[in-house]
């Protein structure tokens, strides 16, 4: 069996949303200490919807797939289910990760939440 499933392959080789928004409405980034791997998310929200989305990510394949995958989970979705996103479906959406890789993908996770949190502290009459 493949390490990798076709669709981690795919969204590693050809990352959708990749790159910067400017002004966004609510930015995040975040590392894992452990591998090193850093990775940055931008949102476009207007009424409470997630308009668009772009990422950057300076990390390992899992982790270029991961937030892929992740921006097209939530892009088009309110912000209250795109705070829902765990993890776990970015793997699934992915056909799954090997577990040694299932950090990467909560990196994805934890980028998505701290651009909301930036979008809620900026905003705060949308909590
Ligand atoms: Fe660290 Fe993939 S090895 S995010």
């Amino acid at each position: 069996m493949a390490l990798y499933s076709e669709k981690v392959m795919d969204h590693f080789r050809n990352p959708r949303n990749v790159g910067v928004i400017e002004n966004a409405d609510g930015v995040g980034e975040v590392g894992n200490a452990k591998c090193g791997d850093i990775m940055k998310m931008y949102l476009k929200i207007d009424d409470d919807v997630i308009t668009d989305v772009k990422f950057e990510t300076f990390g390992c394949g899992s982790a270029i797939a991961s937030s892929s995958m992740a921006t097209e989970l939530i892009k088009g979705k309110p912000v209250e289910e795109a705070m829902k996103l765990t993890n776990k479906a970015v793997a699934e959406a992915l056909d799954g990760l090997p577990d040694y890789k299932m950090h990467c993908s909560v990196l994805a996770e934890e980028a998505i939440q701290a651009a909301l949190e930036d979008y809620y502290k900026k905003n705060p009459q949308h909590k």
